[in-house]
């Protein structure tokens, strides 16, 4: 059902202040006079200690629950200090990459069905490593596969583009960054600002996704575009990625995400006066890189759109001449929950206005359960 909205899309972008709520519920803990805040997930408690123990954290997905672990993975570094590996599961499966006994094995999906996803579950518990999912949807292939493993809980996702699933897919290894840092000290100031920063979460989101009439402006102008580079770096470097991932899924326009601190070693070339360029440029600790990011592009007479924290409009926008995208600050490790929601509202006008096919792109199926 699709209530008062035209697709299941723009239903379910519109929906994620409460799905992110209920990928919380019960999870997260107020604390008290003399109990610190901290996280509750009831399906990995019993295996904090094995996962702290381990030498390595291995992500495994594909697509946009690829690009949700990679935006977790900065915070699951620093909360805890055990080195996060990335791998795309086809690849390491095509590889045969290094599985050990003492890793941990992250498996994240929506579906829990995915083939490729599946395989390398597989091949993760031939090698003896620890299993954990993450997954949307219960009694699915991972859930029942894995050894442990938390649900998003985020409700039926229809669309075939992935949009609150992939913030709550977000919270979720951000909690789980919070239950394995748990036993640290020094870091409880931290994690004590990131929980609250999760409780104001869905109140910041639904503060973002006023932007809708925004970005459908500004589809309006890239309407008949061939391309759009979203340049990002850091927590946002994921959101580059999977901003462009939903613009080429859903409107059928080439994109491409980029790492900003890879723009000189080629991309940079592309750039001219035509080519619209969304740069992500919120407050964090790689701000002044993006502002020294921008003022190259704009050397080059970069048509650019600059994503910043409310309020930076005039620092980041040099000379004047871009268009700027205000949104919500939060903290930093959760600002890619809130950055990509006026990528997805963009990807969704742009498919409106050019006439595709929202919920079900060509070609592209919901579940991707062959090779
Ligand atoms: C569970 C209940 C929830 C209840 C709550 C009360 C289920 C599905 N969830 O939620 O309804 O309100 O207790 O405390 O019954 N798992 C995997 N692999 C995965 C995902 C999950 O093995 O990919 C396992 C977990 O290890 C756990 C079980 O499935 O044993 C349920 O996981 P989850 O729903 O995340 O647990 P709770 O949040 O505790
Ligand atoms: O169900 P999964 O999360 O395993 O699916 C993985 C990808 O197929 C999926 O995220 C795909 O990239 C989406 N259509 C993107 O919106």
């Amino acid at each position: 059902n699709k209530g008062k909205y035209e697709h299941y899309m723009q239903k379910e972008i519109h929906e994620q202040p409460e799905s992110l709520k209920t990928t919380m519920r019960g999870r997260l803990i107020r604390g008290g006079s003399c109990k610190a805040k901290s996280v509750l997930l009831g399906g990995i408690k019993d295996h904090l200690k094995t996962i702290r123990r381990s030498r390595r954290i291995v992500f495994i997905g594909c697509g946009t629950s690829y690009n949700a672990a990679l935006a977790a993975r900065p915070i699951l570094e620093e909360l805890s200090g055990i080195p996060v590996t990335m791998e795309i599961a086809s690849d390491l499966v095509d590889r045969q990459g290094p599985i050990y006994r003492e890793d941990t094995t992250v498996f994240v999906s929506q579906s829990g069905e995915t083939a490729d996803t599946l395989q390398a579950l597989e091949y993760a518990l031939e090698n003896g490593a620890l299993c954990v999912g993450i997954t949307n949807t219960v009694g699915s292939a991972i859930a029942r596969n894995t050894h442990c493993g938390v649900h998003i809980n985020a409700g039926c996702e229809i669309g075939v583009a992935s949009t609150k699933a992939y913030t709550s897919q977000i919270v979720v290894m951000a909690m789980l960054a919070l239950a394995i840092g748990d036993d640290t000290i020094s870091s409880q100031a931290r994690r004590e600002a990131i929980i609250d920063g999760l409780f104001d979460l869905p109140k910041k989101v639904k503060e973002v996704l006023k932007l809708d009439q925004e970005m459908k402006d500004l589809a309006q102008l890239l309407i008949a575009e061939q391309s759009l580079l979203v340049f990002g770096r850091g927590y946002n470097y994921a959101t580059a990625l999977e901003g462009a991932l939903k613009v080429k899924e859903v409107a059928l326009m080439h994109s491409e995400g980029i790492l900003a601190g890879e723009m000189k070693h080629g991309p940079l070339a592309l750039v001219d006066e035509t080519l619209p360029i969304v740069v992500i440029a919120t407050r964090d600790a790689c701000f002044s890189k993006q502002q020294s990011v921008i003022q190259q592009l704009h050397a080059r007479k970069g048509r650019l759109i600059v994503m910043c924290t409310k309020g930076d409009a005039a620092s980041v926008c040099v000379g004047g001449s871009c268009r700027v995208i205000e949104v919500p600050q939060v903290e930093d490790c959760l600002q890619p929950v809130i950055n990509i929601v006026p990528l997805q509202l963009l990807a969704y006008h742009l498919t409106v206005l050019r006439g595709y096919n929202v919920d079900q792109p060509r070609n592209l199926a919901k579940s991707v359960t062959t090779q």
